[in-house]
């Protein structure tokens, strides 16, 4: 299977244009930036997410597969981060207020289930076995056409239903979310290899972190 690469995805200023219906101001330091601070809204965080991902899945494109334990490790939890940040922040707030939003979000929730799962099974592979470049390609054409679905579906639908300071408190618990999600595997591993590319399970790696961004909410 052919990759989407990055060519053909939406630029930054792009996107902010389709949601905002700017036409003109092509500064993006308040998206890349990617902070949480006060003037930075949840959509304006998920989209600077998008394109770390994306950064994410060429840099480990272009690795040597003999270098790639520790690389599949940070592609693991950056994703796995922001999808469950995704799935306990984002789509609720879709569920609430936009009409269809229920459906909408079942989608997506699908399609990171799968990738999930994917991801699992490349791990049980390992990343010097034969078939895992073709698994690799699968998971980055997945996960770009995710992230463009929401990017044409469930952004814009937010930007439309949900109140600019509503937009902003999403955007403080999603980026806090994801601060206090945990990014290794275990506090108690080594940080010199081997001992630091183990990945373990990547459902148990999904349960820490959900664990975790629920511990934020309560
Ligand atoms: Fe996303």
């Amino acid at each position: 299977m052919q990759a989407q690469g990055l060519v053909g995805m939406k630029t930054v200023a792009e996107n902010r244009r389709h949601i905002h219906g700017d036409p003109g101001d092509d500064s993006e330091d308040d998206i890349m930036t990617g902070s949480g601070d006060m003037h930075t809204n949840v959509v304006q965080l998920l989209l600077a997410d998008h394109r770390q991902a994306e950064q994410l899945l060429e840099r480990f494109h272009d690795t040597p597969a003999d270098q790639r334990d520790e690389a599949f490790c940070e592609l693991t939890y950056t994703l796995v981060r922001h999808e469950v940040a995704e799935e306990e922040v984002v789509y609720p707030a879709l569920r609430r207020y936009v009409d269809g939003g229920d459906d909408l979000a079942d989608m997506r929730i699908a399609e990171q289930a799968k990738a999930e799962e994917l991801l699992a099974e490349m791990e049980r592979a390992g990343v010097m076995s034969a078939e895992f470049p073709a698994m690799f390609n699968t998971l980055r054409s997945e996960v770009l056409a995710h992230a463009e679905a929401e990017e044409q579906s469930v952004f814009p639908e937010l930007t439309t239903s949900v109140k600019a300071d509503e937009l902003l408190e999403l955007g403080k618990r999603f980026d806090m979310a994801k601060k206090l999600a945990p990014t290794h595997p275990h506090p108690h591993v080594p940080d010199t290899p081997p001992g630091n590319l183990v990945l373990g399970p990547v459902a148990a790696v999904v349960d820490r972190v959900r664990d975790a961004v629920r511990g934020v909410r309560t």
